[in-house]
């Protein structure tokens, strides 16, 4: 083969690799390989592409940017581009970055001085707020930068969004289009992914897929049941500010979310000094930041200094070290989880990833092994994100005396119990018995989001089951403090205060108890809602399917499962005994902010409604806890029909589901303390 045709060859197959990491990246949010190995690719290409520029296509990855939305949503213009910025995470290109400002300023304006906005780098989801005569009326996401995909619905659902921009500390603008960062606080992506792994399903690797994957969903229900929240920091369109500080200041005034970690500097010096302080900070905040950005405070300065072809020249991101490490793969153990399911873990040579050692990585199931083909010996990338278990996103190299590929044990590697298939995964049916099962159980339910008792760790456990102190899950109330003595890493007063956490469990919350139990599909949120459903553990108990499936969140796969745990007769045994020595408390519901106050109720919406639009009207009352549906059935509580309702109306009617007029709607809201006009 000829030279010339095997760099056509060479150009055309990496097309094809990136063309399939673009779609499983942008819109399938599941991406195979690491940002960095994909930026390996686009630059191998680019470089090819400059030094045969014949063989440049129009349909080539390098001439464009970003990727082909979801079938399911429109796309939509941007009002000015959204573009991103030129980063580095090393100290001299920040230096660089500020002395080519400093003299591209000077030769503007030799008397203009130079100062910065910093803001922390938020790892979410970049999105345009377009607000007209004071009202949201789209969500764009950032899409190709030019044009993005219309999630209005979705992002109505969350809760910092202002859907009606305040006026009364500074007037509103006929248009205003901001930008923001869509993200999920690290407390709630531990949550979403504690309940994914819970449900035997694959966690998101970092809060940046977690947001993406929540918002970008057809059903805005799913939106909502994650606490996705965001912060603003950029203005599409609008009045004219002087400072990014002033237009920060404004976008408060106007009800907008603005980070209160946001600072300024003067020189490079004070932007140094706030990267190392958000370094030092960036394990204890509530979200997860992957850098800092640096901005030119002078806006009029910033639309003269414009923008090469991909980044604003006013503006740079300082990243940090990325929670990625490389390390080997020194064996692949199955290990059994709490609810039966088999994972397979990696044992790693250790490596310290963002501050954390990290020796054990999570590979889910034979399918993502088979897929990323790891084995033993390889040198693998692990990633690490919030406190989540690490992940191995990828192999790096193939060691060279690597092993077989891996394969499932047949029994159970704790009790020899002969494993079978639930769905696609590999379960040990031995619940009660099998002491890795009941070693999970114990942790969880001492763990923090469960009875948060303090001293009972995985280590404590291991020990009290290997031990026979405990072999069956309420003889944990059985223990006593001469017996935790004799542990290792005991002594008489750990022991002492360990029976006294133990003693102090007895009369729990009930959403901590609910979620303590490991029922499966109850994550934190779940349990909560449960909670405020029911008000009592008694009845949650004798919930049937049907009341279940009407607390919000809950579908009905979901309502079956549980239900199923409620009533697995070795499951009714031990939570009898259990709660010989338990007493969950009762939950008083709480209302606050409407919050809540049409929990337990179905609405459908039909026809034309004069105040809101039917979208609108949805996200209202999902906000206030109901559920919606496109369709009348049995379980609907209310059909609101507006203007030339249908069929649905007949159908309401036939059924004997309750109608109400768009007013008789609004009334019932107000009866339960919302206005519709604000809510
Ligand atoms: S400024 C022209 N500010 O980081 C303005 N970006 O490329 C460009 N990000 O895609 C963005 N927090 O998603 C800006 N305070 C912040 C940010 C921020 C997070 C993200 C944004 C963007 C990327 C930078």
């Amino acid at each position: 083969m000829s030279q010339a045709s095997d760099v056509v060859n060479v150009i055309n197959d990496l097309r094809e690799q990136i063309h399939h990491h673009n779609y499983r990246y942008h819109v399938l949010d599941a991406p195979e390989i690491s940002d960095e190995a994909y930026d390996e690719l686009m630059a191998t290409l680019r470089e090819l592409e400059a030094r045969h520029p014949e063989l440049v296509t129009p349909d080539s990855p390098t001439q464009r940017v970003g990727g082909a939305p979801l079938t399911g949503f429109e796309t939509a213009r941007h009002l000015r581009p959204m573009l991103s910025l030129d980063s580095s995470a090393k100290e001299e290109d920040v230096r660089a970055f500020d002395q080519r400002l400093r003299r591209a300023v000077a030769n503007l304006d030799e008397s203009a001085t130079v100062s910065y906005s910093l803001e922390p780098k938020i790892d979410g989801l970049s999105v345009e707020l377009v607000y007209e005569d004071g009202l949201l009326v789209r969500a764009v996401t950032r899409g190709n930068g030019i044009e993005g995909e219309v999630i209005t619905a979705n992002v109505r659902t969350i809760r910092a969004v202002p859907l009606r921009l305040l006026s009364s500390v500074r007037p509103v603008p006929s248009l205003l289009a901001v930008r923001g960062e869509i993200y999920l606080p690290i407390h709630a992506f531990d949550d979403v992914n504690a309940e994914l792994m819970n449900q035997g399903k694959q966690p998101f690797a970092n809060p940046r897929n977690a947001a993406a994957g929540s918002v970008r969903q057809l059903d805005t229900s799913l939106t909502a049941s994650r606490p996705l929240t965001l912060y603003c920091y950029d203005l599409l369109a609008g009045p004219t500010f002087r400072t990014q500080s002033e237009l920060l200041g404004a976008l408060a005034d106007w009800g907008l979310p603005v980070n209160p970690d946001n600072a300024t500097a003067d020189d490079v010096e004070g932007v140094l000094a706030y990267f190392e302080k958000m370094v030092e900070e960036r394990d204890h905040m509530a979200y997860e930041v992957d850098g800092v950005v640096v901005k030119l405070q002078d806006l009029d300065l910033r639309d003269r200094l414009g923008n090469t072809a991909h980044h604003p020249r006013w503006a740079y991101a300082v990243k940090f070290q990325p929670r990625k490490e490389v390390s080997e793969v020194l064996s692949i153990v199955p290990s059994v989880g709490r609810t039966g399911v088999v994972t397979p873990i990696a044992m790693l040579r250790p490596v310290n990833i963002g501050g954390v050692t990290v020796s054990r990585a999570n590979l889910h199931n034979i399918d993502d092994i088979e897929r990323k083909d790891i084995r033993e010996g390889d040198t693998v990338r692990v990633e690490r994100a919030g406190d989540v278990i690490p992940q191995v996103v990828e192999v790096v190299e193939t060691g060279a005396d690597r092993g077989a590929p891996f394969a499932m044990p047949t029994h159970c590697p704790s009790c020899g119990t002969e494993l079978t298939r639930r769905g696609p995964y590999t379960v040990c049916p031995n619940s009660f018995d099998c002491p890795a099962q009941l070693i999970a159980r114990l942790t969880h339910y001492g763990s923090r989001g469960g009875l948060d008792i303090e001293g009972l760790g995985e280590r404590t456990v291991t020990q009290l089951v290997e031990r026979e102190l405990v072999k069956r899950f309420p003889e944990l109330y059985e223990v006593t403090p001469q017996q935790l003595e004799e542990l290792d890493g005991f002594a008489e007063r750990s022991a002492q205060k360990l029976w006294e956490a133990i003693e102090a469990s007895r009369t729990p919350e009930l959403p901590r108890f609910l979620f303590a139990l490991g029922i499966p599909e109850v994550g934190g949120a779940v349990a909560r809602s449960l909670a405020r459903a029911f008000g009592a553990f008694d009845a949650v108990r004798a919930a049937t399917p049907e009341d279940l499936e009407r607390v919000n969140g809950i579908g009905a796969v979901m309502a079956e499962e549980i239900h199923g745990f409620f009533h697995e007769p070795h499951n009714v045994e031990v939570l009898d005994a259990l709660l010989r020595h338990v007493t969950p408390k009762a939950e008083t519901v709480e209302e606050s902010n409407g919050e809540g106050v049409l929990e337990g109720l179905s609405f459908v919406f039909t026809g034309t409604l004069e105040r809101m639009t039917r979208p609108e009207a949805e996200a209202l009352v999902q906000r206030l806890g109901a559920r919606t549906s496109g369709s009348v059935s049995k379980k609907t509580s209310y059909l609101v029909a507006g203007e030339a309702a249908g069929s649905k109306l007949t159908k309401a009617e036939q059924l004997g589901v309750a109608v109400l007029t768009e007013d008789e709607f609004v009334a019932l809201l107000a009866e339960r303390g919302v206005d519709a006009g604000t809510a």
